[in-house]
């Protein structure tokens, strides 16, 4: 499934960019080739003009204001342990989830179209080495995850991944190099995300990055929301029976790719479209936070949330705006329908974002790379959904179980800790089906341990497992 370019013929091109003031992206068309002067025509054909050129004014010449709503409420959320009064209704949530993975209705996202920049690999991110003994990529502890679900509730999870233009034939061609680990290719189904152009920020001209080519990046995870209607994914759902789908980042190994439990709750409330969340570590964590304004669902930025919000605390001390967004959902498949077709569009409101990009001077011809911010790029995200939800549930998970991503090179939120959060895990799940492990004094483990998503995705899933009695200081233990 991937999206064709409709090209464009020169004069077609030359029509749209001179209404959208944008002609100075043909200056170097003459002394193309033929490929690369069809490359460029391509490129024109996949941005739409008069979209952007609204963007130009509202977001590009001048800054959005950002609206903060008067009366944020913080958002109730399902906690991670039921109180005793919601027992039942956990239960029969969890039930309903399995279900509904039995019944093949839940599908698994990943949202792989992102640069991955600042981890600094030159690949698809998803290709990135992530478990402490294996090494194995981000895909692959994934699609293991979905094999090992397929295996325990006896049915098919189908698998869609976006990627964007940029790291397209590089995912699929090492997803096929990798056999897909061991999923069958007919339901893994990979789709490109949309661009958007990066404009220069006083100007209002898109860039070039090069004499054949636009400044393009993609058009945030929010496009996410429109790609999956647009490659025909959503089509394909339909025609599989699936109702919910389980959307996931690509940049975190130790995520429950489909959690019976939170999809569980999520259908039981009937919700469009749900969240995950964490508890914030402190008020000003670099987290989204879920609120509701005026009873819809909304998240408000961790740089836009007041300090007086942020700060503030209930009389058992918990911070008051304490649910974290984690960028995991479950969304309904009519929700997504609906949102490609309902009247009036599809609505994701678009946020600037302030980047140093390299381009080309048309004026000289000659490359320039600005030592200062210099253009914007132009983003939806995916939980401005929200709002648009009539329902939406918020469910706590808990940190140290599903939360290890590998955003940076080095630092937070990188391999480092993403590795010593693993091992941290798999040696809780060891000890609560009472194998030793050795700790040091500051209890950190002092062995390397992986446990692979085909052996467990659960403690509850070692049950069945010939497992050592005590591991040894210092070893390597691959379950
Ligand atoms: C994101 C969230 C943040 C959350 C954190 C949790 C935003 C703005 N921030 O931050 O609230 O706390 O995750 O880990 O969402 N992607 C695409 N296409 C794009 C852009 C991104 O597919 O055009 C994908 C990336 O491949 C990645 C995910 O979206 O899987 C997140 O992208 P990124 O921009 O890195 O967000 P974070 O800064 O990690």
């Amino acid at each position: 499934m991937t999206q064709t370019t409709p090209s464009l013929t020169l004069a077609s091109a030359r029509n749209l960019l001179a209404q959208a003031g944008q002609d100075h992206l043909l200056t170097f068309y003459p002394q193309l080739s033929s490929d690369p002067q069809r490359q460029l025509l391509d490129q024109i054909a996949s941005v739409d003009w008069a979209e952007l050129a609204r963007l130009i004014q509202t977001h590009v010449l001048k800054k959005p204001d950002v609206h903060i709503p008067d009366h944020l409420e913080p958002a109730p959320f399902y906690p991670n342990i039921p109180p005793q009064d919601l027992a039942a209704k956990y239960d029969q949530a969890r039930h309903l989830g399995i279900d509904l993975i039995r019944q093949g209705k839940v599908a698994a996202f990943t949202v792989a179209g992102g640069q991955g920049t600042r981890l600094g690999w030159n690949a698809p991110k998803g290709t990135f080495p992530a478990t402490p003994i294996r090494k194995l990529p981000l895909f692959g502890c994934f699609a293991e995850y979905i094999r090992r679900v397929q295996d325990k509730y006896d049915t098919t999870v189908p698998w869609y991944i976006m990627t964007s233009p940029v790291n397209d034939a590089a995912t699929r061609q090492f997803l096929e190099q990798q056999h897909y680990y061991g999923l069958d290719p007919a339901n893994v189904m990979i789709f490109p995300q949309a661009m958007m152009p990066a404009v220069d920020m006083t100007t209002g001209k898109v860039l070039l990055e090069s004499p054949a080519s636009i400044a393009l990046s993609p058009n945030g995870h929010g496009g996410s929301l429109k790609a999956l209607f647009a490659s025909g994914a959503i089509a394909d759902m339909q025609q599989r029976g699936i109702e919910h789908i389980s959307y996931i980042q690509v940049d975190n190994p130790m995520v429950r790719v489909v959690d019976p439990q939170f999809i569980g709750l999520h259908a039981i409330d009937n919700a469009q479209m749900s969240s995950k969340m964490l508890p914030k570590a402190f008020p000003k964590e670099k987290l989204g936070n879920f609120c509701l304004d005026h009873g819809r669902m909304t998240v408000i930025e961790y740089s836009d949330l007041p300090d007086e919000l942020a700060e503030q605390r209930l009389p058992n001390g918990q911070l008051r705006f304490l649910a974290g967004s984690i960028a995991i959902h479950a969304i309904r498949v009519d929700f997504v329908q609906w949102l490609n077709t309902r009247p009036g569009g599809f609505g994701l409101t678009f946020h600037r974002a302030e980047k140093k990009v390299p381009f080309i001077d048309t004026a000289t011809g000659q490359p320039v790379k600005p030592d200062s911010l210099n253009a914007v790029k132009l983003e939806t995200f995916v939980f401005d959904a929200l709002p648009m939800c009539d329902t939406s549930i918020i469910y706590e998970t808990s940190r140290p179980d599903e939360f290890g991503p590998i955003k940076n090179a080095d630092g937070h939120d990188s391999p480092a800790t993403s590795r010593q959060f693993q091992i941290e895990r798999a040696a809780r799940w060891l000890e609560s089906q009472g194998v030793k492990v050795p700790r040091l004094p500051d209890n950190a483990v002092d062995a390397v341990i992986e446990i692979s998503n085909l052996t467990a995705i659960e403690p509850d899933d070692l049950d069945d497992v010939d497992l050592p009695e005590a591991i040894g200081r210092g070893r390597e233990v691959l379950l």
